[in-house]
């Protein structure tokens, strides 16, 4: 069903309280909402709501079997959702929650049962944006929330990403301004075993390791999962942030990279670099933060990644990230956005 998409401003949540509070009654009544939180966009509904959270899944074009993030306000709501609290989670909010951080715990069955798409576990995170925290506390229900992108685009770190991928599917898009940290949030799965992070983000599998001793990195962060295969988390099994040119991942020094696309340019040919890049590629070149910054490569990939759009790139040639720190999370996009081709020089 097409819906009127409403897009309001929502810079802060005093001055804004209105309109935040207009956008918590959509929730409650069983609406859509899109939220800044500090890691992208995210596509919200009453997560205790079936009917609501299935309209998710159909905005999306999101696969069933897909599970959802809950986010949370207050820690006080995190007893309802999961059938026991362990010790790590205790010890992983008091370090980084609020903050870009998912837990999976064994769910209450609070949820409604779309939103684990069949699984007995739940994926919480209570989020740091001020926006998303108040949003959350007035509509007073956990709220479930995927990245506000259609299925296999990239996600969305801006409000106009949104509405380009989602206008006439939700019933209002909240513009706070660009997400500061630029890649979902880690996922840390508590739910059986060794801590296993399934998915890497701003908090880092050294900072993990920091606070629970031993942390497990799934195979899928960095392997590419076959369709169809069983895996922990079902998000990495699909096609992923992908812009609509093909694109390579080059691991390559500055000089190797430059003379490499050199020898390649020709029509509809981009190059995805460091910002100390750009200006000696003899390309047109789209710049996603500086080498020794992963911190500014995470919060100007998935913008970059639009802009090749806009710029019509057919064939795109990435510079690959270091793979420390926040490093990882960017590779990790990257790498499912070039479909797992890449190449050493
Ligand atoms: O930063 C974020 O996490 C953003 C913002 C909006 O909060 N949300 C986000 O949601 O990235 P989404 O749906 O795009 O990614 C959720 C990931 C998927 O890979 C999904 O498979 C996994 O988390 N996931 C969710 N629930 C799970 C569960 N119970 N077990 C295993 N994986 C789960
Ligand atoms: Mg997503």
């Amino acid at each position: 069903m097409r819906k009127h998409t409403l897009v309001l401003k929502a810079a802060d949540p005093c001055g804004d309280r209105a309109v935040l509070e207009k956008a918590a009654a959509i929730l409650r009544e069983g609406g859509l909402v899109v939220f800044a939180t500090e890691t992208v966009y995210g596509i919200g509904a009453n997560a205790l709501d079936e009917q609501a959270v299935s309209g998710i899944f159909e905005a999306k074009g999101r696969p069933q079997d897909n599970p959802l993030i809950v986010h949370i306000a207050r820690w006080d709501d995190l007893p309802t959702l999961a059938r026991e609290i362990p010790p790590a989670a205790r010890l992983l909010a008091a370090g980084f929650w609020p903050g870009p951080l998912t837990m999976i715990l064994e769910s209450s069955g609070a949820v409604a049962a779309c939103v684990s798409g069949g699984l007995n576990t739940v994926a919480v995170r209570m989020p740091s944006h001020p926006v998303a925290r108040e949003l959350i506390r007035l509509a007073g229900v956990p709220v479930a929330a995927p990245s506000a992108n259609r299925s296999g685009r990239p996600s969305p770190t801006t409000a106009r990403h949104c509405f380009d991928d989602l206008s006439g599917r939700v019933d209002i898009i909240l513009d706070s301004g660009s997400c500061p940290v630029g890649v979902e949030s880690t996922v840390i799965t508590l739910a059986g075993g060794t801590p296993r992070v399934l998915r890497p983000g701003a908090v880092t599998v050294e900072q993990l390791r920091e606070v629970l001793g031993e942390v497990e990195v799934d195979a899928a962060v960095l392997h590419h999962v076959e369709e169809g295969a069983a895996v922990a988390s079902p998000g990495m099994k699909y096609q992923h942030y992908a812009p609509r040119a093909d694109i390579q991942l080059v691991h390559a020094t500055g000089r190797q990279f430059r003379e490499y696309v050199q020898r390649l340019k020709g029509e509809g040919v981009c190059a995805l670099a460091f910002d100390e890049d750009c200006p000696h590629i003899g390309v047109p070149c789209i710049a996603y933060g500086a080498e020794d910054d992963p911190a500014s490569q995470a919060e100007r990939l998935f913008a970059a990644l639009h802009e090749l759009d806009q710029a019509g790139a057919k064939r795109v040639y990435a510079r690959a990230p270091n793979l420390v720190g926040v490093g990882l999370a960017v590779y990790n996009r990257l790498i499912r956005a070039a479909a797992f081709e890449e190449i050493y020089l």
